[in-house]
């Protein structure tokens, strides 16, 4: 079987490695890729905005099966098109992936189902920022409706920063069309999960749960990020909590969409907040979490193409995937002044050193190979990622790892998985 990955993340890098071990793939290619994807699967230079070069590439290789890593091409119709085309593609269609691509669509249809998240208001305009603001209480969450590559959420101490942070966005001078409309929120108190569930349109098929590490510093300070670290433990969330959540939100996430018509088949990915009031819905993602995937991949034991598979032709079961009861860990290693402006094209050293390291595997992100070495090329660089029979142990072997890896102007958190360690 031909498998093209759609992507060029450490995301991907854990989809090809994982992908690859399954005795029905043949050929695996990844578009763009990156250069430690390089050594596991063909590369293949392509803009993954741009819908036409992606069909190009897919009709040059016409792929058995194609999974799509990042949310752009989601957006743009990508499962659509080449659908139509009779390639079959992991993922939802364009207008199921509404619940990533506009926040404002998926608070009202989370309020149509009844489904726990957050109060909101939704402004197109000035005016309707000043109107909406007395009705919340501080620190106030604003947040741009559109795709803003994680930079799109802003959490505001005071009335008048929400109101700036609001008109900032509506002008379109802080993150284009994205901020042509914003949603304003309710501030959410307690520990974010990220829930993973495949589905077929109609059933779920759910995966172990995570955390992320969502802001750049330890202690989580400084500004957000796509994510820095991640980990998944048998026990982050025990066998009712996870069939609450199957049974509370993930079900009735995908029968709403069928009933709306815009049947919901992939990874559905529940951004959680676990309050006081119980779990709600901060956002949706209609696709793998990055860096989630990295550590969650690391504990799957089944094949993920069969499951890829049972989601495409509608017969996903609550059992497609079986887990492995260890922990596991990825640690995110980032170029120098990420989040914000950074240099790209520094060596990496460390590489072969960790490479026979006992359970760690580097998903390579933001990298690129040349004469045999390995550079920088984007923020996110590397996610070092451990497994072991017990979360301590798998956090030692990735922070192990790290302080062998180095570049210039490397930074990582050294707190990832730290509080789950203290409970
Ligand atoms: P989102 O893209 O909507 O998940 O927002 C990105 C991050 O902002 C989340 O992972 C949270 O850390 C934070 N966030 C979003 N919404 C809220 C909220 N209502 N209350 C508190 N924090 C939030
Ligand atoms: N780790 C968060 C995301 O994938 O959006």
């Amino acid at each position: 079987m031909k498998i093209l990955v759609i992507g060029g993340g450490g995301r991907e890098h854990a989809l090809v490695w994982k992908l690859r071990q399954s005795p029905r793939v043949t050929e695996i290619y990844c578009a763009p890729g990156n250069g430690g994807i390089a050594d596991e699967a063909e590369g293949l230079p392509v803009d993954i905005k741009n819908l036409d070069s992606l069909v190009a590439v897919a009709n040059r290789i016409q792929p058995d099966l194609t999974i799509v890593g990042p949310e752009v091409p989601l957006m743009l119709g990508v499962v659509d098109e080449f659908t139509i085309r009779g390639w079959r593609t992991f993922g939802p269609t364009q207008a199921a992936a509404r619940l990533e691509s506009s926040k404002s669509f998926a608070k009202q249809f989370l309020q149509r189902h009844h489904i726990p998240t957050a109060h909101y208001a939704i402004c197109d305009s000035s005016p309707q920022v000043r109107d909406a603001l007395p009705h919340f209480h501080t620190p106030i969450v604003v947040k741009a409706d559109g795709l803003a590559a994680g930079k799109g959420v802003v959490i505001a101490k005071s009335k008048d920063e929400a109101a700036t942070v609001a008109n900032e966005m509506l002008s379109g001078r802080m993150l284009g069309e994205a901020g042509s409309r914003v949603v304003l929120e309710e501030f959410l108190q307690g520990d974010e999960l990220s829930f993973l569930v495949v589905s077929d349109g109609e059933r779920v098929a759910p995966l172990v749960a995570a955390q992320d590490h969502k802001r750049v510093g330890d202690g989580d300070t400084g500004p957000n990020t796509g994510g820095m670290g991640a980990y998944t433990t048998p026990t982050i969330i025990d066998a009712q909590m996870r069939d609450w959540l199957i049974n509370h939100i993930a079900r009735p996430v995908v029968a709403g969409m069928k009933a709306e018509g815009a049947e919901y088949k992939g990874v559905l990915y529940c951004g959680l907040m676990m309050t006081a009031r119980g779990p709600m819905v901060l956002e949706f993602n209609c696709r793998f979490g990055d860096p989630e995937t990295q550590p969650i991949l690391m504990r799957l034991e089944s094949d993920l193409v069969e499951a890829m598979e049972a989601s495409i032709e509608g017969r996903t079961s609550d059992g497609d995937f079986k887990w492995s009861n260890d922990s596991s860990v990825c640690v995110v290693m980032a170029s120098g002044g990420y989040p914000g402006i950074f240099e790209a094209g520094k060596k990496i050293s460390g590489l072969d050193e960790v490479a026979n390291l006992d359970g760690v595997k580097v998903f390579h992100a933001g990298t690129s190979k040349r004469d045999g070495s390995f550079f920088t090329s984007g923020g996110r660089v590397l996610g070092v990622t451990a497994r072991a029979v017990d979360l301590k142990i798998a956090v030692q072997r990735a922070y192990e790892a790290c302080s062998k890896i180095t570049f210039d102007g490397a930074h990582y958190r050294k707190d990832i998985a730290a509080r789950a360690l203290k409970k």
